[in-house]
């Protein structure tokens, strides 16, 4: 190499290419501070998530093709120009609850490529100031959210409102204290539609130039100046398409809000919440003048008599008077509202249907939730009939009567959850018919007897838990149609599904309040019916330690179609190996909170199309039950909060559609025999191994609370990688001078080709002549001469005539240590190991070793015998990888197991030593077995 005269560019370029090659440059697909989501379809948008990480700064690893970043709840303060450089896919951006302060000095182009932007979340930052070019390469973007910053002007935020998509600005609780077109610097319009200015004390508000002829919503609510604002209206063709405006607890005067609705020609939807000193003083006359408006809402105002200063807003379509404490609706005071469509009442004091709701004919959507109704009439909804919702959530309905729903023939959804329920009074034996959603959970029921559901041959979910149920044979019939059914099931309850032939998804909540008394229940039988069913999931939520509730091979036998199956806490042990052998569709298993140390690969041997497997929380200590599970399709697969320690990295080619992988919460161990796992994760390009940047060591005791990712794997296999680099050197190093050679020295070349051959055939004999100096190079710990003088030298010169090479007696003084190693190795047949604890430790001798071990991979030979001076058990030997591939693969001499008969310690040394060139016959050398 010295002679070749390379010139500086060239010898950088060879620097480069060697560096290139010997740090191999990964594709990492797992990320440092982020998680890609996973998504089922493999070409959906990437969304990739990097909240809560207490980011200082936007990683660098970030996919270039992301389409949703979230980065919020971390404490980045500062964004640079290239950060966001190469993301033109990128249409959602949530930064959101950082501390991101002043955006000018980031200079102007901070979001520079970001062109595809549509969704920019900044809320909760410190950000006083927008550089007049900070947004200008979002020409995409729609939706801006500030919320929770400290801007002040209007003018700071002409940069977005001159965007050319724009259409929904968030300003709320920022530090504005007016709000006037007038003070912007700019005369074209905006695109603006959505303004919410809510929670800045503004003194005034106004539009005064035709800056915004899109917008149709304002929010001005909790703007709270003292003495109220002010909105000037000189011009009302400017407020011409304003349709939804919102004032929720806003201190504004009298007249100035009853301008600005008899100002506004469009509006229809009007938010009045927690307002009550206006509607007190009368503003609702005015409300109901505006012709226009559709919906009103009044939230929180206990205004006395209200609903009587609604009689003449007959023009609603929706109303909602949700906690004005209305004891009563007046009667009459709604009856005008011929057109209401949808009225909400979540009153918390009504304590029956009010009189008027009789009335409303084109009623489709009634909410009465949170109430005391305690009865529902016969004669309640008699005249709704166009009902299609009804909410009766949170009361204290205790039994229903035949007929209550009789009318209601084209109610679809039906919510009674969170009542006292005990019977439905055959309610449901004929209809409501159209009824497709029913809701029943946290009720009283008690028993489902034959025909109860008779008359819903529509319904398609229904929601039973939290019942203490039992279910008879036939209480399903009619449920044809029934596709979703949750239910709890008791301890000693008797379930029966036959009728739901339909039932696809199944979800049972076991409860275990209620005191075991028959144990003989054969829930499996219940299950029988269940042909359809493609989802079932089983929840048991308290402790337990095994109950007659049996999931057992027959309880999926008919579920033909089942893909998912899910069960929580319900177990108490490995479900039986043939449990899924009618399931051969099943996409998706899920057992959590079971110990599956017993699992037998034999599961997963009739279900074949496993996409997703999640057994987190089940005390596994390893990964090898899938290295025979062959599941070929397995693209998911969560090992959360297990006791996994090691992984064997060879497990993945046992996995080849893995792309996701989640090991949160196991206790791994960072030494070398996680080396490979590690290097496997930080090089792999198809499985992102989630957080696997954040796990930590649990062992050894001197790692622990350190990152499993930082544990250095080149300590592992330091003279491979080594071995690595030069070849790849000398490859690229060929590469370039023969290219040199041919370039300027064609003719030659062969010539010298020719002359090259004869010398490596010359060499080689010459070599093979040669015959050896010593019979064996001893290489031993300084701390062991004394054996090696007292016991070994005795036997092995004295008495077997062996010619030993010693590196205190023989070794040349004045040459380097390593020429005298090399030397001493090829100038012995053998080479041989004296093995002690020290010896271990001392850098020199496994340098010797390596030597060896090279010798032994270069020339084919057999050359060294192992000597333990010591007994190191093996998890002792662990940290030198070398040596305990090498204890592995061959036998050795131990002595403290020689004990008394040394005698026939030192003829198995001389066997070993007599053996010749030819791979060792082992049998020869019987070290002790069970290593
Ligand atoms: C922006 O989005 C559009 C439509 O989603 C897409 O066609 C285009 O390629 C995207 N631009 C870039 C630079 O990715
Ligand atoms: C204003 O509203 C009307 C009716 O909704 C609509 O046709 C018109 O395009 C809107 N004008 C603008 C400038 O958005
Ligand atoms: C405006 O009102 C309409 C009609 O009530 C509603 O559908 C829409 O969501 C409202 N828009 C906003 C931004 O609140
Ligand atoms: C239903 O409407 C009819 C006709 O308007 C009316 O006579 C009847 O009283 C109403 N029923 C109830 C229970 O108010
Ligand atoms: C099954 O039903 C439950 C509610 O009972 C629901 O949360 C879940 O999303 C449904 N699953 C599917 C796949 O439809
Ligand atoms: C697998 O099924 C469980 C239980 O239904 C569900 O929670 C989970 O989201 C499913 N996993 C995937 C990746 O679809």
């Amino acid at each position: 190499m010295g002679s070749l005269s390379l010139h500086s560019e060239q010898t950088c370029l060879l620097l480069l290419l060697c560096l290139l090659l010997y740090l191999n440059p990964s594709l990492a697909y797992s990320l440092r501070n982020c998680v890609t989501e996973y998504s089922e379809k493999p070409l959906a948008d990437v969304v990739l998530n990097c909240a809560n990480h207490e980011l200082l700064t936007i990683p660098d690893d970030i996919p270039k093709d992301v389409s949703s970043l979230k980065l919020f709840s971390n404490l980045i303060k500062k964004v640079n120009k290239e950060d966001f450089g190469n993301l033109s896919k990128l249409r959602i951006l949530d930064l959101s609850f950082n501390q991101i302060s002043h955006l000018t000095q980031l200079t102007a182009n901070i979001f520079q490529g970001l062109s595809n932007l549509t969704k920019l979340d900044l809320s909760n930052n410190n950000i006083q100031f927008i550089h007049s070019k900070g947004f200008q390469f979002l020409t995409s973007l729609q939706t801006v959210f500030l919320e929770s910053n400290n801007i002040q002007q209007i003018t700071d935020i002409q940069p977005i409102l001159q965007l050319p998509q724009i259409q929904k600005l968030d300003i709320k609780r920022n530090h504005f204290t007016s709000f006037e077109t007038k003070d912007l610097l700019f005369n074209g319009s905006s695109c603006l539609k959505v303004l919410d200015v809510s929670h800045n004390n503004l003194k005034r508000f106004s539009i005064t130039t035709p800056t915004f002829p899109h917008l149709e919503s304002i929010d001005l609510s909790g703007c709270r100046q003292t003495g109220g604002m002010t909105w000037d209206i000189p011009d009302r063709t400017l407020l011409k398409n304003i349709t939804n405006l919102t004032f929720t607890n806003t201190l504004i005067p009298f007249k100035e809000i009853r301008k600005v609705l008899q100002s506004l020609d469009s509006l229809m939807d009007l938010k009045l919440n927690y307002m009550e000193s206006l509607i007190n003083k009368g503003l609702l006359a005015t409300v109901c003048k505006i012709p226009t408006l559709k919906k009103l809402e009044l939230y929180w105002n206990n205004v006395p008599n209200m609903s009587s200063k609604l009689v003449t807003c007959s023009q609603l379509s929706e109303l909602d008077l949700s906690d004005t404490q209305m004891v009563q609706l007046s009667n009459g005071s709604i009856r005008s509202m011929r057109r209401l469509k949808s009225l909400t009442l979540e009153n918390k004091f009504l304590t029956k249907v009010p009189d008027d709701i009789k009335n409303l004919y084109s009623l489709e959507i009634l909410d009465l939730s949170e109430n005391y109704i305690s009865e529902l009439h016969c004669e309640d909804f008699m005249n709704t009939t166009r009902l299609t919702e009804l909410y009766l959530s949170i009361n204290s309905l205790t039994k229903l009567d035949r007929c209550v729903f009789e009318k209601l023939t084209l109610l679809k959804i039906l919510d009674l959850s969170h009542n006292i329920l005990r019977t439905f009074g055959g309610a449901f034996k004929i209809g409501p018919p159209m009824l497709e959603f029913l809701d029943l959970t946290k009720n009283s029921l008690t028993l489902f007897e034959k025909g109860d559901f008779q008359g819903l041959g529509s319904l398609k979910y229904m929601d039973v838990s939290n019942n203490i149920l039992r279910v008879k044979r036939s209480a399903f019939d009619g449920l044809n149609n029934l596709e979703t059914l949750s239910a709890s099931i008791l301890y000693d309850g008797y379930y029966n599904f036959r009728g739901l032939q339909h039932l696809e998804n199944l979800t049972i909540y076991i409860d275990l309040q209620v005191s075991f008394k028959h144990s003989d229940a054969n829930y499996s039988k219940a299950f029988y019916h269940l042909k359809s069913l493609k989802v079932f999931t089983v929840i048991c939520n308290s402790y337990h330690s095994g109950f007659p509730f049996d999931i057992s091979v027959e309880t999926f036998e008919t579920m033909r179609h089942l893909e998912t199956f899910a069960a929580d806490n319900v177990y108490i042990s490995a479900p039986d190996p043939g449990s899924f052998q009618y399931n051969m569709h099943l996409k998706n298993l899920t057992i959590r909170k079971t110990d599956l140390l017993d699992l037998d690969p034999e599961l997963f041997r009739p279900i074949p199309k496993l996409q997703v497997l999640d057994f987190s929380n089940c005390k596994l200590k390893s990964l090898d039950f899938l290295a025979q599970a062959n599941l070929s399709a397995l693209r998911y697969l969560k090992l959360t909060d297990n006791e996994i320690t090691v992984i064997n990295e060879t497990v993945f080619q046992s996995l080849p559609a893995l792309t996701y992988l989640e090991l949160d919460n196991n206790p791994f161990t960072c030494d070398c025999s996680n080396a490979e796992f590690i290097q496997w994760v930080k090089s792999n390009n198809q499985t992102q191994v989630v957080n696997a940047y954040q796990f930590t060591c649990s062992f050894p005791a001197a790692e622990q609370g350190k990152k499993l990712m930082d544990f250095d794997v080149q300590s592992c296999w330091t003279d491979v990688s080594f071995l690595c680099f030069i070849s790849s050197t000398c490859l690229v190093l060929l590469t370039l001078v023969s290219s040199v050679i041919y370039h300027f020295l064609r003719w030659q070349l062969a010539y010298g080709f020719y002359l090259f051959l004869a010398f490596l055939y010359d060499s080689r004999k010459t070599k093979k002549g040669a015959p050896h100096q010593y019979h064996a190079f001893v290489s031993y710990n300084v701390h062991d001469e004394a054996w090696v003088y007292r016991e070994m030298l005795p036997v092995l010169e004295g008495e077997q005539g062996w010619r030993l090479c010693l590196h205190h007696r023989d070794f040349q003084p004045g040459k380097p240590i390593m020429e005298n190693i090399t030397d001493a190795i090829y100038g012995s047949r053998k080479t041989i190991c004296v093995i002690s604890r020290r010896y271990l430790q001392s850098e020199w001798c496994s340098r010797e070793i390596q030597m060896a071990s090279f010798r032994l991979f270069d020339e084919q030979k057999d050359v060294l015998i192992l000597l333990f001076l010591e007994d190191i058990p093996a998890q002792q030997l662990s940290p030198y990888y070398r040596m305990r591939k090498l204890v592995k693969r061959r036998t050795y001499l131990s002595w403290p197991q020689a004990g008394q008969h040394t005698g026939v310690f030192w003829q198995k040394v001389q066997r070993a030593l007599e053996t010749g060139d030819a791979p060792i016959d082992t049998n020869l050398l019987n070290g002790p077995a069970g290593r």
